[in-house]
């Protein structure tokens, strides 16, 4: 695509689509016809480009109507925006969900990540190709295929967060009304009538919570228990209890209770909640901005999908509290791009609290103004790092910023900016119920409070499960019902791909972010994927591998090289094509892991070779063998 400001023009139904989203332009300053006013009126340019934020969404406008963003559209999104071409392209192109060359309407995209390559995704996607053909994949740039109204392709999809029901897919048809499902337990013929345009209503997850129902919960009570779209029924199992606590107590005293109760942040870092909320509350720098981080794209990670989709007014009311505690009048939730359901259930969620006074100017009555709005991924792993969150929301490329400065102080738009993960978030309601001091008795003195898994992989009972921290590896796998089909267990990828392999002799490890750490391993994001010992764990290396190179953004050379030379390094080794011998790769693999981790900005390079070490090294994974 050329970079210069273009000529192509936007077809009739690319200009309906964005102005659909953005309204009609009323100056020429925006793409609209050029009047005298604009020979001489020059504000307007100025107020187009203040909406530079709107770029994503006013590209995903574009891809879910038209299936793909071509140069008359994007030339025209520019216009509208005031943004360089160049730019947007380089946005357009970042996001693995848009998509600058032609597509047809109907796109099926097959998850063939870890989670689902233990249920068969690998062989799901071979049974496609010999029947349906190869995986999309567009020709060079430029290439103008054109493509029948009925036409549809699938492609190979890195973990759409659907793990507890492998295989997921997700198909999507751009239309007006563009149709958008998430759907597990796939098969063949089931992939295949989606292709051939079938989308019955009986391909939706239907999944239940394995624990629902259990007198025990606190973050998942009223999960398969209520019905999502009620915020009477929420409030009939105490929804909004906590708010009106939180508002007849102060801010000061809701932090306080947040740090008493000694949270940490369940997005994987592990940083005390209550001292980040104090150092927002603390910033004279106005406005404050909230984030939600529902970007949850952790391959295995399908928690905070799990809250949304069945109690979406939980997080719409922590999110409230913790604007309120922090000085904050907007806040954003960034969702992940694959989770329609989520996002419908949040955004009715919080159409209906804005109707009945529990978000707007006047939070139930108290004279305190917040507001939320969603923002959707484009299908980037990297989105979920919290200062490539701030970049995305404001319309440029999700990269990551180097700290300081810290959120706190400089975040979303140049301020101070709160950023907290869903179940975070939603372990305030509970703190506000029972106290800090009370919520901080539960666990270990060192990690707090309830915590949930997402068990996935071989396992009889996949699912989210809750439970204290504290409890054993072992005792997870077994409410999981334990391995499947009364297999022998492989190995447990602890944390994620970003996380660590563990062997089936570590499983009285306490599930702590002390025990973890002790054991040298990494609670992350809160996965518990087994693997029994049909795997063959070398596929799932090089899938991992192939997820953070995919996944890298490229901004730093040891992350951007060193998960190409990676992933290279293992395919040499699995295709006993060795440059020397198999030590001289592992040794090769050991240095490159040691400069990502040593000199990558971001936790991704930092990571990205902690799962492979760990089968190396825990796991010996290449030992003894011929490999
Ligand atoms: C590559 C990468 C991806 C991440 N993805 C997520 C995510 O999807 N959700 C999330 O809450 N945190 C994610 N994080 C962690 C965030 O940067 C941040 O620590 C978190 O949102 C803070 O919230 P918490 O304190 O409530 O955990 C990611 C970090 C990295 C390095
Ligand atoms: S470590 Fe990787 S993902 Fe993170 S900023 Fe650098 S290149 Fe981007």
């Amino acid at each position: 695509m050329d970079l210069r400001l273009m000529d192509a023009i936007p077809t009739q139904e690319e200009r309906e689509a964005l102005d659909l989203f953005l309204g009609a332009p009323q100056s020429g300053w925006e793409g609209g016809l050029r009047d005298e006013r604009d020979a001489y009126t020059a504000g307007g340019g100025h107020e187009a480009r203040a909406r530079r934020h709107l770029l994503l969404p006013a590209l995903q406008a574009i891809q879910s109507r038209i299936g793909w963003i071509s140069e008359g559209a994007l030339n025209y999104v520019c216009e509208r925006l005031t943004i360089p071409p160049a730019d947007a392209y380089g946005v357009a192109t970042f996001y693995a969900l848009l998509s600058t060359v032609p597509r047809p309407r109907r796109v099926l995209h097959v998850c063939d990540d870890i989670a689902c390559r233990c249920k068969g995704a690998a062989e799901l996607c071979e049974q496609l190709e010999r029947t349906v053909g190869p995986a999309y994949h567009h020709g060079p740039d430029g290439d103008h295929v054109v493509f029948a109204e009925n036409d549809a392709v699938w492609l190979r999809s890195p973990c759409l967060g659907l793990c507890d029901q492998a295989p997921a897919a997700l198909v999507t048809v751009a239309d007006a009304k563009p149709i958008e499902r998430l759907f597990g337990h796939a098969d063949l013929a089931g992939l295949q009538r989606l292709l051939a345009g079938e989308l019955a209503a009986s391909l939706e997850p239907r999944g239940r919570l394995p624990q629902a129902g259990d007198p025990f919960l606190r973050l998942l009570r009223r999960v398969d228990v209520i019905d999502p779209t009620s915020l009477d029924e929420y409030r009939a199992h105490g929804g909004y209890e906590a708010l009106r606590t939180a508002l007849k107590r102060g801010p000061e005293a809701v932090i306080r209770e947040v740090t008493d109760a000694k949270l940490m942040g369940r997005g994987g870092a592990a940083f005390p909640t209550g001292r980040k909320w104090d150092a927002v509350a603390r910033q004279p720098v106005r406005p404050h901005f909230l984030i939600c981080n529902a970007d949850e794209s952790e391959p295995g990670t399908f928690k905070d999908r799990v809250i949304m989709e069945g109690d979406p007014f939980s997080l719409v009311e922590a999110m409230t509290i913790a604007a309120y505690a922090t000085g904050c009048e907007q806040g954003f939730i960034y969702i992940r791009g694959e989770y329609p359901l989520a996002t419908e259930r949040l955004q009715h969620a919080i159409d209906t609290a804005r109707a009945r006074g529990l978000l707007g100017d006047d939070v139930m009555g108290s004279g305190f103004r917040f507001d939320l709005e969603i923002r959707r991924g484009g299908g980037a792993y990297i989105c979920g790092e919290e200062t490539a969150v701030f970049n995305s929301i404001e319309g440029l490329r999700g990269e990551p910023r180097n700290k300081p400065p810290f959120p706190v102080q400089v975040g979303v738009f140049g301020k101070p900016t709160l950023i907290n993960n869903v179940e975070t978030l939603v372990n305030v309601l509970e703190i506000l119920r029972i106290g800090g001091p009370a919520y901080a008795a539960i666990g270990t003195p060192g990690s707090t409070g309830p915590r949930l898994f997402c068990l996935c992989g071989n396992v009889t009972r996949p699912g989210v499960y809750e439970v204290p921290f504290g409890t054993t590896l072992r005792q997870m796998l077994n409410m999981a019902g334990g391995v499947a089909d009364g297999r022998p267990l492989q190995a447990v990828l602890l944390g994620g791909a970003a996380g660590i392999f563990v062997r089936p002799d570590e499983l009285d490890m306490p599930l702590t972010f002390e025990g973890t750490r002790a054991a040298q391993a990494t609670l992350g994001s809160g996965v518990i994927m087994a693997f029994d010992d049909r795997i063959d764990l070398v596929p799932i290396l090089l899938r991992i591998a192939a997820f953070f190179r995919d996944e890298s953004c490229g901004q730093c050379v040891p992350c951007r090289v060193g998960t190409v030379r990676q992933e290279e390094a293992l395919h040499r080794i699995h295709s006993r094509r060795t440059r020397g011998d198999t030590t001289g790769e592992l040794a090769l693999l050991d240095e490159i892991g040691l400069a990502m981790k040593d000199a990558s900005i971001c936790g991704l390079g930092q990571t990205a070779y902690s799962a492979v070490e760990s089968a190396i090294k825990r796991l010996q994974l290449f030992d003894g063998s011929a490999r």
